[in-house]
C-alpha cells in the first residue's frame, strides 16, 4: 500500500515532536511542510530519518496538492483562517484524504463550530489530535480492568493533572491568542483523559454525558512581581495588564445516560509547577479496585552531580520541558510514545487509509472546547455551570472568558 503524505502546518515544538513519533509509525512519509519561518530544520530532520522528501512550500494552497493529509501543529490563533485555506485548497481540486488538528480546536465554541462547519461543507474526513487518550498506559490499564469493569462497574472517580514551570513560547502566554491560561492550553488534556478513564468498556468517547462543570482559577506565581518581571523579559507578555491563570482545578459530573449514575472527574493543571519537568498524572477509583499513573515515574535514573554539570548542554533530552541539569534526573527514553503521538497517529492514518472514523474526530474536540469554557464561566461567576440548563448551553455558544477577551485583571 502507498504511504499516505502528510503535509505538516507549523514548524515549532509539537512538529519536532511528532516527527519523533511519525519515525515509529508505518504507512506515512512527510511530503510537506509550511511554517511563517520556512522550517529548514525540521525538513533536514525528516529526510535525515527516512521520513519522506519533507520539501518546504510557501503556503498551505501550494503543498495541498501535494500531500493526502494536512495536520495543523500551529498556533490556536491561526486555527480559522488555516482551515479556510485548506477548504479553499479543496475547493481547487487537492485530493485531500484528512485534516488533523492538534489541541485545542479552537479558543472558544464560535471558532470551534465554523471550522467543523468549514470541513464538513468540504467533506473532508477530520480527526483531533488529544493525545493523552491514546498513551499506551491508558490502554494497557482498560484492557487489563476490562472484566472487572465488567463485573463490578466503570471507575467512579478520575484525578487527573498535567503540569510544568511554563509554556516555551510568547503566544501561549498571552491569552488573547492562546484562548487564556493554563486551563485553555492544558485543560483539555484533563478534561479529554478524566472522562474517557470513566467511560464503561466498550462505550464511545462521548457516552458518558456531562452535566455541570465547577472550576477555580488563579494566578498564584506569575502575577507576582518578581515573575511577572521575568516573564516580560523573556517573553515580552504583561501580566500586570493581560494576566492569565497559571492554576486551573475543578470537578466535572458526568451522567452514564442508561443507568443514571453519577460520576466525576476531578482535573488540576498549572504552569508553575517547579519539579523535574512536564508530569502527567491519572488515578481512577472503580468499586474495588484502582489505578494510577504518573509520567514521570520511569526505569531509568540519572545523577549529574555538582562537578560534571557544566558538561550537561540540554536537560530537554532527559524530559520535556526539563527543570534541571543535575541531581537525581527523571528521564524518559520514549517521550512521543510515552505520551501517546505515535498511537494518535496510527489511528489517524488508519481511519484516512480505511475511511474509517478515527478515535476522536473534530466534533469530540467541540465538546472539549464546550468543557473548556464551562470551567471559565465557573470560575468567572464563582459558581457551578449546569450544562443541562438550555440558558447556559445558549450562552457558551458565544462566551468569550474575560481572561480571553485580554481583561483577566477583573477575575484574576
Ligand atoms: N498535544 C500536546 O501535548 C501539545 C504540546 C504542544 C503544543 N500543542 C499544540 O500544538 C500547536 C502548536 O504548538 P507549538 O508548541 O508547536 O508552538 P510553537 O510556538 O513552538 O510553534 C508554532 C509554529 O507555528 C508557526 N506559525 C505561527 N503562525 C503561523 C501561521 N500563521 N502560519 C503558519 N505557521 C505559523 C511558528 O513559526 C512556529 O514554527 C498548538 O495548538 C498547541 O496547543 C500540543
Amino acid at each position: 500500500m502507498k504511504a499516505l503524505r502528510y503535509g505538516i502546518v507549523g514548524g515549532g515544538f509539537i512538529s519536532a515532536f511528532q516527527l519523533r513519533a511519525l519515525a515509529q509509525v508505518r504507512g506515512i512519509e512527510v511530503a510537506g511542510l509550511v511554517s511563517r519561518r520556512p522550517p529548514e530544520q525540521l525538513a533536514a530532520y525528516v529526510r535525515e530519518h527516512g521520513l519522506g522528501e519533507g520539501r518546504v512550500f510557501q503556503s498551505i494552497k501550494k503543498m495541498a496538492p501535494h500531500v493526502d493529509v494536512i495536520a495543523i501543529f500551529a498556533p490556536n490563533f491561526a486555527r480559522v483562517e488555516m482551515v479556510e485555506e485548506i477548504v479553499d485548497a479543496v475547493k481547487s481540486g487537492a485530493q485531500l484524504k484528512g485534516v488533523v488538528c492538534e489541541k485545542p480546536l479552537a479558543r472558544n465554541m464560535a471558532e470551534s463550530r465554523r471550522v467543523v462547519r468549514l470541513v464538513e461543507d468540504a467533506k473532508l474526513p477530520h480527526a483531533y489530535f488529544e493525545n493523552q487518550l491514546h498513551m499506551k498506559s491508558m490502554q494497557v490499564h482498560r484492557a487489563q480492568l476490562e472484566p472487572i469493569m465488567q463485573s463490578m462497574g466503570a471507575p467512579l472517580l478520575t484525578r487527573s493533572a498535567e503540569e510544568h514551570a511554563g509554556p516555551h513560547n510568547p503566544w501561549f502566554w498571552d491569552p488573547t491568542r492562546q484562548g487564556g491560561g493554563v486551563m485553555s492550553d492544558m485543560g483539555c488534556h484533563c478534561l479529554a483523559v478524566g472522562w474517557h478513564a470513566l467511560t464503561p468498556p466498550g462505550k464511545g468517547v462521548r457516552f458518558l454525558e456531562p452535566q455541570s462543570v465547577m472550576a477555580d482559577l488563579s494566578l498564584l506565581k506569575w502575577g507576582q512581581p518578581r515573575w511577572r518581571q521575568q516573564l516580560f523579559d523573556k517573553h515580552g507578555v504583561d501580566y500586570a495588564r493581560t494576566p492569565a491563570e497559571d492554576f486551573a482545578t475543578g470537578m466535572v459530573t458526568y451522567k452514564n445516560p442508561e443507568t443514571g449514575q453519577r460520576v466525576k472527574s476531578q482535573f488540576t493543571v498549572s504552569w508553575m509547577y517547579d519539579k523535574q519537568g512536564l508530569r502527567l498524572a491519572l488515578d481512577g477509583i472503580g468499586p474495588g479496585y484502582a489505578f494510577e499513573l504518573n509520567t514521570l515515574r520511569s526505569p531509568l535514573e540519572i545523577f549529574i552531580g555538582d562537578a560534571a554539570a557544566a558538561s550537561v548542554s540540554n536537560a530537554e533530552l532527559a524530559l520535556e520541558k526539563s527543570q534541571a541539569s543535575r541531581g537525581l534526573l527523571a528521564v524518559q527514553t520514549n517521550e512521543a510514545d510515552l505520551y501517546g503521538y505515535t498511537d494518535e497517529n496510527e489511528d489517524a492514518i488508519n481511519a484516512f487509509t480505511q475511511a474509517r472514523a478515527p478515535l476522536l474526530d473534530w466534533h469530540y474536540g467541540v465538546e472539549i472546547v464546550r468543557l473548556t469554557m464551562a470551567a471559565y464561566l465557573s470560575a468567572e461567576r464563582r459558581s457551578t455551570a449546569d450544562l443541562t440548563d438550555p440558558a447556559t448551553e445558549r450562552e457558551l455558544e458565544t462566551y468569550v472568558p474575560l481572561i480571553q477577551q485580554g481583561r483577566g485583571g477583573q477575575v484574576l
